[in-house]
């Protein structure tokens, strides 16, 4: 970083307070301006404020060669890293909050500005979510390997219009949660393929139940760049214990999110930014289901499609 005694960017150091150096003034718009006629006008638009952007950043931060070089290597670690398993450049984002930023964007131009119905709050999707989760009937188990410290909870409720307030019948809520040691199942060779995920449909009174395990805190992959980025500002990785749901169909616009155990750790310091106060649930437990433990009444509301 450049400091007061080292060379400015006009090679004239003398050890003074010196002033900023003065940079190119038409460099962003001769930058801009190269875009051919052909770019969509989104492109267009949306680059040239990307361009301007980092330009602004780069002479605000004067930041050096070296310092875009670590930046550039971080990025290529994130691609090399990444697989079909493991998205690390989606981490990246992740930990800057940049996922629940678009996440939050997303969702509300879904709704409009002036709707006055309430939709379940949506939650970024994260890196583990499968396209391939078999169907499974309601009331189904997604523990497939029990672990010794699993608790067990009847998870249920009702899927409803957020305008009407109905019940939506043919609704598929798919559910996907790590095991407690905080590893999902394409990350740990130790656990049957597809423990801990399934995709229930919703009855003709917008039911959906399952069994699966009071969810843990647990850390995000911290072996690659976004731990070393979250080492470097002194963070930890931790998210607090949660459960993923993505619920939607042909007719309702899916939403993706996730529901947090209240009394869960890491509830403020979330490493990726997603907890909101209303997908606070609780874990309450019960003697009345010879099956589980604990009981978690989670209804939903979605948007019809336009
Ligand atoms: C997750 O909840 O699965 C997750 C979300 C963001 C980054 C890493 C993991
Ligand atoms: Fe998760």
């Amino acid at each position: 970083m450049v400091n007061d005694t080292t060379p400015s960017a006009n090679g004239n150091s003398n050890g003074s307070t010196k002033q900023k150096p003065q940079y190119d003034p038409e460099f962003t718009d001769s930058v801009i301006s190269a875009t051919g006629p052909n770019a969509s006008p989104r492109m267009r638009s949306v680059m040239a404020s990307l361009i301007r952007h980092v330009h602004d950043f780069a002479r605000e931060n004067d930041i050096t060669i070296d310092e875009w070089m670590q930046a550039v290597q971080m990025i290529n670690w994130a691609g090399q890293m990444s697989n079909e398993r493991r998205n690390e450049s989606q981490l990246l984002c992740d930990v800057i909050g940049l996922e629940s930023l678009v996440d939050e964007i997303t969702n509300k131009l879904l709704v409009g500005a002036g709707a006055d119905y309430e939709l379940t709050k949506s939650a970024i999707l994260g890196p583990f979510f499968r396209h391939d989760t078999p169907s499974t009937h309601n009331d189904a188990s997604i523990i497939k390997n029990m672990p010794s410290d699993g608790e067990i909870a009847y998870m249920h409720g009702i899927i409803r219009d957020a305008v009407t307030g109905k019940p939506i019948e043919n609704v598929i809520v798919d559910i996907w949660q790590c095991s407690t040691n905080g590893l999902y199942e394409q990350q740990d060779p130790a656990q049957t393929e597809f423990n801990l995920r399934g995709k229930f449909t919703t009855d003709k009174n917008g039911y959906y139940g399952l069994y699966c395990l009071r969810p843990v805190p647990y850390p995000v992959p911290d072996d690659g760049p976004a731990g070393k980025l979250l080492q470097l500002l002194d963070r930890h990785p931790f998210r607090p214990a949660h459960i993923h749901i993505i619920a939607g169909n042909n007719e309702y616009t899916p939403l993706t999110t996730q529901i947090f155990d209240k009394k869960s750790k890491y509830l403020i310091d979330d490493s990726v930014f997603a907890v909101k106060d209303d997908l606070l649930v609780d874990f309450k437990p019960t003697k009345a289901n010879s099956k589980a433990s604990l009981e978690l009444v989670y209804d939903i509301r979605l948007a019809r499609k336009s």
